[in-house]
């Protein structure tokens, strides 16, 4: 499968934290233009791209925003306060650089700690290069957000890449989207403030009162050094979610993705992560109940500036997604 991993690198790099995710709107949209009939913004910023058929409605998320910091306080020195946006682990922010919408690049610093366990947001500050409040404020503003910095990086079998969740989901759903014979109705649905509460969502699958749902997004894996126990590995194909935190999948819904995948000889695994959730589990949840499944990604080092995952996976996904949709089930 021909996929494109220079248009993947560019949806990386753009920036989208939770609640300012109109570039990578604006790139999606540029993009998808020639493969559907429709586009439209809602009110909360969701990209919706449609391909209209007859049959079922099936819509499809996944969500552009990645997680970053919002600014919450600017001192004398021009030192930063911010707070998360996502879930930011504390531990991974020590020495990272981050870079605001105008692309403004800072440095996470630390303060003195007698000892590792108080590590705490409050010890930390964002240094921009300048000498006083003043200069800073003609950066930054107080509320402003600023992301990971992370090149995209291919290698043999592996792509390494800041903000891979979830814009590798965007990237399966797209391709999917360029590959598809479906005939149902289709909503492509590139959902916004996922990693701050699945909000975007939540509106979304109410005004677009789908058959069927399928998101697209990451989860964790098992295998690597000493890691928390996990069946999911990378390369092994693409995850079907049984469970997290937002959602258990219906039986009906694994049987179908399970039998697709076997009689499409496509490689899938299992995947039951024992935290978090996906948009899934706010669009299952829509007016009497959507029928929803998840295809996931599995990831390594996720929420860090330096995800990876498997180019085998993602080929695994978008087959799987394409065929899926060429052969709804009946529910
Ligand atoms: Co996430
Ligand atoms: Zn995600």
């Amino acid at each position: 499968m021909d996929l494109d991993f220079k248009m993947l690198e560019q949806l990386t790099q753009i920036f989208g934290p939770s609640g300012s995710e109109e570039l990578v709107s604006e790139f999606i949209s540029t993009q998808l233009r020639p493969y559907c009939d429709e586009l439209q913004t809602d009110t909360l910023g969701n990209l919706i791209v449609v391909r209209h058929g007859t049959g079922k409605k099936i819509m499809v998320a996944a969500h552009m925003d990645e997680i970053g910091l919002m600014i919450t306080h600017i001192d004398k020195d021009g030192f930063l306060r911010f707070t998360p946006l996502g879930g930011v682990h504390i531990r991974n922010l020590v020495g990272q650089r981050v870079k605001f919408r105008n692309g403004r690049v800072g440095t996470i610093g630390i303060e003195k700690l007698e000892k590792i366990t108080d590590l705490k947001l409050e010890k930390l500050y964002l240094d921009i290069g300048v000498l006083s409040r003043e200069e800073a404020e003609q950066v930054v503003h107080i509320g402003e957000m600023a992301v990971f910095v992370g090149d995209f990086v291919e290698l043999e079998s592996r792509i390494i890449a800041k903000a891979l969740d979830d814009r590798i989901g965007c990237f399966v759903a797209m391709e999917a989207l360029k590959r598809t014979r479906s005939t149902h109705e289709l909503a492509f649905v590139f959902t916004v403030q996922e990693e701050i509460g699945t909000r975007g969502a939540k509106t979304a699958a109410y005004a677009i009162e789908p058959d069927l749902a399928i998101a697209v997004d990451v989860t964790a894996s098992g295998d690597t050094p000493k890691s928390h126990v996990m069946a999911v590995k990378l390369g092994s194909g693409v995850g079907i979610k049984v469970f997290d935190r937002s959602m258990i999948t219906s039986p009906q819904i694994k049987r179908w993705m399970a039998a697709i995948a076997s009689e499409q000889k496509i490689p899938f695994q299992w995947e039951v992560l024992e935290y978090g959730g996906t948009d899934s589990g706010a669009i299952h949840l829509s007016r009497g109940g959507v029928p929803s499944g998840v295809l996931s990604i599995p990831t390594r080092y996720l929420h860090t500036p330096a995800e990876i995952v498997d180019k085998q996976d993602i080929e695994a996904a978008v087959e799987l997604l394409v065929a899926l949709l060429e052969q709804v089930t009946e529910l």
